[in-house]
């Protein structure tokens, strides 16, 4: 696997990372001996950026990485993140995400799960609205100071708070949904980044596993799926993107690939800098996204795609509404 450094002062990571939350919550059932699975065959492939939160199933995902990762913990780069903590369906009393105060006490509690003594990156999950951000990355920075934490990173920041964060300490990463039905940072965030040397990773690259082509209905979903409260994944919305996919699997198809490689190697064409953090529980879907590096698409076959999906074009939002007021803060 090829390695990129990540932002203009962050680490050599792997130029694909694992994003690990559907292991444990949202996408179908969680199935922990193939997920630790899963993460040692991507630390095999050189697949070394491990995505979590401690929002995903509230510690449950990072308590995985933390037994997937026993004796293994040298080969592995961990992008854990806090302050999101609706998602978490946590309330501390007294305290909010992104307070000062609350920032050492989620970052002793991930470590401690995480069984490491140092987190290699930790980002703020959402911007807390009620607290300075100079106020929660002073506290980030403190983190870095006592040698618990080595690099700092925003999640779905909005680009005058990626500004105010790099003014206290340096960001190495901003992580944020990116790909082809997801293309909004493309407007002001990524360049954002690039202007201050700040690295980008892309979450959800595959839409949520709707780019890879095998989700055109709501039927092959399970009742308790997490995307059936998605606007992209309604009823309405669902068959007219589905629509959407046509010039992804025919690209596929003349490349001999899926299309999860082609939605993939459209995110890698969209520059070095950025990281798709592929999200899955299988070896066998990790392994066929790892070799999307390896895909090489025509440049008249990237302007297709970019042409096919231009912004606005998927139905629906992608959050539904309430979680759409916390994005880009
Ligand atoms: N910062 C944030 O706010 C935020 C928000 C969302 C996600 N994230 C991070 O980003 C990571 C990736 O995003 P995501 O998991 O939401 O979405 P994603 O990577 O776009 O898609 C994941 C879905 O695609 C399926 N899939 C993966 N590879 C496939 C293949 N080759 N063929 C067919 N299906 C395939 C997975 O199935 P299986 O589950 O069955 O393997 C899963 O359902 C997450 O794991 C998380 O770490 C961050």
């Amino acid at each position: 696997m090829q390695q990129r450094k990540l932002g203009a002062n962050g680490p050599l990571v792997s130029a694909q990372g694992l994003g690990c939350m559907g292991m444990s919550i949202s996408y179908g059932e969680p199935n922990d001996q193939e997920s630790i699975a899963t993460i040692h065959r991507a630390l095999e492939l050189g697949v070394n950026l491990l995505v979590t939160s401690d929002a995903y199933g509230n510690g449950v995902n990072e308590e995985l990485i933390g037994r997937a990762l026993k004796g293994r913990r040298a080969n592995a780069l961990i992008a854990t993140k806090f302050g999101n903590l609706g998602l978490a369906g946590v309330t501390i009393p007294g305290l909010s995400g992104g307070h000062p105060d609350y920032v050492p006490q989620a970052c002793d509690a991930s470590l401690k799960r995480l069984g490491v003594d140092v987190i290699d990156i930790y980002g703020l999950h959402r911007v807390d609205a009620t607290v300075p951000i100079e106020e929660t990355v002073g506290a980030m920075t403190r983190l870095v100071e006592a040698g618990k934490v080595r690099y700092l990173a925003l999640s779905e920041a909005g680009p005058q708070t990626i500004r105010r964060a790099q003014n206290v300490h340096p960001i190495v990463a901003v992580e944020t949904e990116y790909s082809l039905w997801s293309r909004d940072v493309e407007a002001v965030v990524l360049p954002t980044c690039r202007e201050l040397g700040i690295g980008f990773m892309a979450y959800a690259p595959l839409g949520r596993g709707f780019l890879t082509a095998t989700i055109k209905s709501l039927d092959v979903l399970l009742p308790k799926d997490r995307r059936r409260d998605h606007p992209r994944f309604s009823p309405d919305n669902i068959g007219r993107n589905a629509e959407l996919l046509a010039p992804i699997e025919k690209i596929a198809a003349e490349n001999k690939c899926i299309p999860a490689q082609v939605a993939l190697a459209w995110v890698h064409a969209q520059g070095e800098d950025v990281i798709p953090i592929p999200g899955t529980k299988r070896r066998s879907y990790l392994e066929a996204n790892a070799a999307a590096l390896d895909i090489r698409l025509a440049r008249e076959e990237i302007a297709t795609l970019t042409e096919a999906f231009p912004f606005g074009i998927t139905a629906g939002t992608r959050y539904p509404e309430k979680q759409m007021k916390a994005v880009g803060i």
